[in-house]
């Protein structure tokens, strides 16, 4: 275990650019991404505190005056990734992208908080906690003018999970703009049949287009957006990170701060049930605009039990078929349900596993009084990376590793999850 650590931290220290980490060694990704550093700063919590803290700070200076913070900040050199500062254009310096990333900043923050204490805590507070509640309102007026409780995202890569099959209906029907397969610079890193469809790349950035040609204002792109998808998985880790904020800023006193997320909880939470379907009792996205539930079987719609503990108690059947998934793999849990028709094992977010998504159901599944399930989940997420190496994510039905390599949330989930109980 020690081995598999010290690796660990040397890749983090490898692609630590001083300040921020790139997702990878290998050049893929060569910019500092939101949800990444996040879930980076958990695995720098393991050996270096101050590190931490400055992974999630370095990202919130790049936070938007309206209160979004962007999906990728660009700090340097990113000519070897598609599209880049020069195309995405985004902000004040023109240095980020015009779309946000799930917000796991404040459960970051709230971990932290809880492992080096409040009072070492108390000046990271200071700066972050008002970030943090004007990022999570933007979501509830620029996403959700008319109060649903669902904050739309307007781009596949806002989910994070880019290519899922959940987006294929909603993201077919965005026109495909000139095709972008010959400026694509992911195929260079990671083969091509492991990485989204260049249909798919050419409606990515015909999205973008359209975006930056409405200057990225807040108030025009809602209505504007030719994809706008109301993601339960997006929407709950809102939900969860908005019960973590709600933690932190009790603590600190803002009482303000405390009624307002109240509001945000409680509107999410009914939002979230509302996406159960009672049919095929799983929950589902929806096409915001279409209005139609999008019944596609993924990873996002596990997710519930990330943001609430009494999911599992209210809808058993959600861990059944849970377990079903883990029982038609070699190593779980697949991002999408195994033997469907859209299920791929290696293209991206199509069916491999991915280590973050197990910490957030392993942690949900804790939370609802499952914690052997949990733990085995823990245990083959670490061993998966000490048979494989620390990938991008991986084949779940092989085991194999793909995508990028020497891959940072990867090696900080090692450490974190390791540290857990070993
Ligand atoms: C990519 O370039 O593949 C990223 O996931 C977009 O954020």
């Amino acid at each position: 275990m020690n081995n598999l650590r010290n690796k660990a931290i040397s890749i983090l220290q490898a692609n630590d650019r001083g300040g921020y980490t790139v997702p990878t060694t290998s050049g893929l990704y060569p910019a500092q991404w939101n949800w990444d550093s996040c879930l980076v700063a958990l695995g720098f919590a393991e050996y270096d505190e101050v590190r931490a803290w400055t992974e999630i700070e370095t990202l919130f200076l790049g936070q938007w005056p309206d209160g979004m913070v962007p999906h990728i900040i660009f700090h340097g050199d990113d000519s070897s990734y598609f599209p880049n500062s020069a195309v995405w254009q985004g902000g004040p310096d023109k240095r980020s992208s015009g779309i946000t990333q799930p917000p796991v900043a404040a459960t970051v923050v709230r971990y932290l908080t809880n492992r080096f204490g409040i009072e070492q805590s108390r000046q990271h507070l200071e700066v972050l906690l008002p970030k943090l509640l004007k990022w999570h309102r933007w979501f509830y007026t620029a996403r959700d003018p008319s109060g649903t409780g669902m904050a739309a995202i307007i781009h596949p890569w806002e989910s994070g999970m880019d290519n899922s099959p959940i987006w294929d209906a909603a993201l077919a029907a965005v026109p495909p703009g000139p095709s972008v397969a010959g400026m694509r610079k992911d195929t260079g890193f990671a083969d091509v049949a492991v990485r989204p469809t260049s249909a798919e790349y050419d409606r990515y950035i015909n999205l973008v287009i359209t975006y930056r040609d409405a200057d990225y204002d807040a108030d025009k792109l809602f209505e504007l957006a030719p994809f706008r998808v109301c993601d339960v998985g997006f929407n709950s880790i809102l939900l969860r990170a908005n019960k973590d904020l709600r933690f932190l800023l009790e603590l600190t006193g803002d009482s303000a701060g405390v009624s307002d997320v109240d509001g945000m909880i409680e509107k999410s939470r009914a939002a979230i049930d509302a996406c159960w379907d009672d049919t095929d009792q799983f929950y589902y996205s929806r096409n915001s605009l279409t209005g139609e539930l999008i019944k596609k079987p993924g990873i996002a719609g596990l997710l519930p039990l990330y943001s609430d503990d009494s999911v599992a108690s209210r809808h058993p059947e959600l861990i059944s078929r849970m377990k079903s998934w883990l029982a038609a793999v070699e190593v779980g849990v697949p991002s999408f349900e195994p033997g469907r028709p859209e299920f791929e094992s290696k293209r991206y977010w199509r069916g491999p596993v991915w280590l973050v998504v197990n910490w957030m159901l392993l942690d949900g599944l804790k939370n609802n009084g499952y914690s052997e399930l949990a733990e085995s989940i823990r245990r083959s997420s670490v061993d998966i990376v000490a048979k494989s190496g620390f990938h991008e994510y991986f084949d779940p039905l092989s085991g194999e590793g793909l995508g990028g390599t020497d891959f940072s949330w990867t090696a900080a989930m090692v450490l974190f999850l390791s540290g857990m109980n070993d």
